[in-house]
């Protein structure tokens, strides 16, 4: 069978409510599935809002998104849902076990699936030192644990729910480079059959990726791999130094 979760925006420009300048403008590409698309670029220049249109936080102004074909304004939330999982860059905890948190995509996974799911997201260890394990309590907004224990949970939460689409939305900008590197290898063998979209801000996360966009002002301004990118985009050289 041909895999699941083709991503396509379509000459995408979308306006934040009442703003008057579009943010994102003229945005086209594909992401396949078993492929890794990153997108990077300064802070504002639209990579939050750029994710957020797959998910349909908001609807473009004009243009197309398509899952496998079909323009996600046609299909119902409950659909997306399950088949694209997205870890927002500010990640929320509800107040709850964990257990609650993860389960929160797919009530009925087994706690085996929900262990597998911590230990690829690096997440395991800070759980079992817990005698309450799954049962431990997060407080509202996820105040009781640190910046990088609340993106691996969020992550985790996302691997529960085995979706045709993952969105990383900065999700490892808290995690030391050796734990990143640890998670990213993990994810790469649960993740092979899905697309892959990962916003980041070290090029370290993203070297590997099939294909980077680089994100300028709400438009593409060059993409390519790490290699070609290095060679031809003054914009993504600028990022590689700073
Ligand atoms: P970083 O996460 O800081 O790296 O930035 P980003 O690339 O994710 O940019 P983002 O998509 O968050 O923002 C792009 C532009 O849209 C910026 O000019 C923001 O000020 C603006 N923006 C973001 N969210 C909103 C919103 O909810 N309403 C309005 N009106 N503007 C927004
Ligand atoms: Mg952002």
């Amino acid at each position: 069978a041909e895999k699941k979760g083709r991503v396509e925006f379509r000459d995408v420009t979308f306006k934040y409510p009442g703003a008057e300048a579009p943010v994102l403008s003229n945005i086209s590409f594909t992401a396949e599935p078993g492929k890794t698309l990153a997108i990077i670029g300064s802070t504002g220049a639209g990579k939050t809002t750029l994710v957020s249109l797959l998910p349909r936080l908001y609807d473009v102004a004009s243009g197309e998104v398509l899952l496998d074909g079909v323009p996600v304004t046609e299909m119902d939330s409950s659909e997306i849902t399950s088949r694209v999982s997205a870890v927002p860059q500010k990640p929320y905890l509800f107040s709850g076990t964990i257990e609650h948190n993860l389960r929160f995509g797919k009530p009925d996974a087994t706690d085996e699936e929900l262990w597998e799911a911590l230990e690829t997201a690096q997440a395991k260890g800070f759980v079992e030192e817990k005698s309450s394990g799954l049962n431990r309590r997060i407080a509202q907004g996820g105040t009781n644990v640190s910046g990088g224990q609340r993106q691996r949970l969020s992550i985790a939460r996302a691997l529960v729910t085995k979706p045709n689409v993952y969105l990383f939305d900065d999700s490892f900008s808290a995690l030391d480079v050796a734990t990143d590197a640890r998670l990213r290898k993990a994810l790469k063998g649960k993740t092979k059959d899905a697309t892959v979209i990962i916003v980041a801000q070290r090029v370290s996360t993203i070297a590997d990726a099939d294909e980077i966009l680089v994100l300028d002002n709400g438009r593409i301004v060059d993409r390519g791999t790490h290699d070609e990118l290095l060679e031809t985009s003054p914009t993504y050289q600028e990022i590689v130094e700073s």
